[in-house]
């Protein structure tokens, strides 16, 4: 099957990180934000990334590629909906600067719970569970 995404054959997955745009609804100013430059990371990323995830899953080819997901996770909630987006694996900076190294420990505990209450064994059996159907998704492009 030809999918209209396609790397070279080293490279095993996507690492879904910043976004490049500033993203909606921040609250400075916009004349302030346009002078600065980079890109905008924590909770105002996490919509975007989201976005970025569910895209990225229903179009490349999912036997061959994983994705990491990451942009605003503080909880095990924000993890695991990346993953039923279609993350198989999850990186955070900006909770570790806020929150210290101890929220890893909450965000797996959290995970586990959501996995537990959705009947689910293992994060890998969640990955993509959120995604569109992917024939649905390309008849809608
Ligand atoms: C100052 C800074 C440095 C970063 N350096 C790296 C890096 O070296 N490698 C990497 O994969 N991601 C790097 N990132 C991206 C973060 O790992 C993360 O994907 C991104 O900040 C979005 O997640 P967050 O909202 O949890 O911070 C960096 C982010 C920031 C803000």
């Amino acid at each position: 099957m030809s999918t209209p995404f396609s790397a070279p054959s080293s490279v095993t997955g996507f690492a879904v990180n910043l976004p490049s745009d500033k993203p909606d609804g921040l609250l400075m100013p916009a004349a302030q934000l346009e002078r600065m430059p980079g890109a905008v990371s924590g909770k105002p990323a996490a919509a975007l990334a989201d976005r970025t995830i569910r895209e990225l899953y229903v179009r490349m080819d999912r036997a061959r590629y994983r994705i990491i997901g990451s942009g605003g996770v503080f909880t095990g909630d924000d993890a695991y909906r990346k993953i039923r987006l279609g993350a198989s694996l999850v990186q955070l900076m900006t909770a570790l600067i806020y929150e210290g190294p101890a929220v890893v420990a909450s965000i797996n505990e959290r995970l586990a719970q959501l996995l537990e209450a959705d009947g689910l064994a293992h994060v890998s059996q969640a990955v993509g569970a959120d995604a569109p159907d992917a024939r649905a998704a390309q008849r809608a492009a």
